[in-house]
């Protein structure tokens, strides 16, 4: 079955390749993917897929029946949206939406989405099992993932895939990470409330700017002192608004922030942590103080299971030189773990560098992708589908 998979990959290499650059010429922002939609719904339409749109919004479902009488329902999930970035690639096929650009490798996600849908459709009846495919919008913006999971998507499914592209690794490469995959990411609001007064007074004041930077440095000193090391804690203060005039003591202080955290138990703790040294902070120097904490996106944990089920089909498929086992997670955020609040998955990185070119980090206005990777990410993804099964 490995071979019909690669030759059936192999020949539809060109197409894929087509795809990847018609995506990649009409990139569409976070909620607005209504092209890609269309675009996206006419390619599985064409291989037989019974296909659902304006799902979660803007997102496409395809259900794909196979022959088998498993009942065991797997999804595949890939993202549709791109950045608000000016594209700098100089490819002849770069963006021609001005401002807009698919610098994440949300368009090799959906070819390879799209091309693991065709290789599994043209293996009609062999199919053990069904699959659910979910092209999912808003990513970047943390949103989709809750619109589609909203709309159902999840309803009877067993479990769940996903990948993502990453220039560190040469393509060709696939590379699993076992356990936590990025990062829990929470917004913060602190508001630090004083009493305005005299510049020259301040003992007739209640200075909040002051009290907020011992805010900040108590913050940082206590993840060094009070959380596990081993269990990392980010918090970022990247935005700070306060005071009126040079020699005004200032009575209002806002910050904004992100929290970043692995470890579920972590996670759960954190805002609590933080009110306590935010309170004791406040009330050690007579200030008030609001605490908005907004969770974001959970952690990625992979499944064990399914964990071994990819890296099997991957070692099966490309060898142990074709299979990087990644040694730390990433403390960045995907909202592919709201889907894993309804079932088990896995999200397997593919290796999208080029041997022999600077490869730009993700995000950058000169993010390209070497295109083998689409054949590796399809063969991948449908060889590890099928073995679901067996
Ligand atoms: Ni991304």
């Amino acid at each position: 079955m490995l071979n019909e998979i690669k030759n059936l990959t192999l020949t539809l290499a060109p197409r894929l390749i087509e795809i990847r650059r018609h995506l990649h010429a009409h990139p569409e922002l976070s909620g607005q993917e209504y092209q890609t939609a269309a675009y996206v719904a006419g390619v599985l339409s064409s291989c037989g897929i019974h296909v659902k749109e304006s799902v979660g919004k803007t997102g496409v479902v395809g259900e794909l029946i196979g022959g088998g009488k498993d009942e065991r329902l797997l999804a595949i999930r890939t993202d549709m949206d791109a950045l608000p970035i000016v594209e700098r690639t100089g490819l002849e096929f770069a963006s021609r939406k001005d401002g807009v650009m698919h610098a994440c490798g949300h368009d090799v996600h959906t070819t390879v989405g799209l091309g693991t849908a065709m290789v599994l459709a043209s293996l009609g009846q062999k199919l053990p099992g069904n699959v659910r495919f979910l092209f999912q919008p808003a990513e970047e913006i943390a949103q989709g993932a809750e619109w589609m999971v909203k709309d159902g998507v999840m309803e009877n499914v067993n479990s769940i895939l996903s990948v993502h592209v990453f220039p560190t690794i040469e393509a060709g490469c696939v590379g699993i990470r076992h356990g936590a995959l990025t990062a829990a990411a929470d917004d913060i609001e602190i508001i630090i409330i004083g009493e305005s007064g005299h510049g020259a007074r301040p003992h007739e004041a209640v200075d909040a700017i002051w009290i907020a930077s011992q805010v900040i440095t108590m913050l940082q000193q206590a993840i060094s002192r009070t959380q596990n090391p081993l269990r990392p804690v980010v918090l970022t203060i990247g935005q700070i608004m306060g005071g009126r005039a040079p020699n005004v003591i200032a009575d209002n202080v806002r910050m904004l922030g992100t929290v970043r955290s692995l470890h579920p138990e972590t996670s759960e703790q954190l805002p609590g942590w933080i009110e306590k040294i935010v309170a004791n902070v406040c009330s050690a120097y007579g200030a008030r103080y609001q605490l908005n904490y907004k969770r974001g996106v959970p952690s990625v944990q992979n499944d064990a299971f399914l964990t071994q089920l990819v890296e099997s089909a991957a070692v099966e498929a490309w060898g142990n030189e074709g299979v990087t086992i990644l040694p730390e997670p990433s403390l960045g955020a995907e909202d592919f773990s709201v889907y894993l609040k309804e079932a088990p998955g896995m999200m397997f990185r593919l290796g999208v560098g080029f041997k022999d070119k600077r490869n730009y980090p993700l995000h950058h206005p000169k993010f390209e992708v070497d295109e083998q990777a689409i054949v590796t990410g399809v063969v991948t993804m449908a060889y590890a589908v099928y073995k679901y099964w067996n």
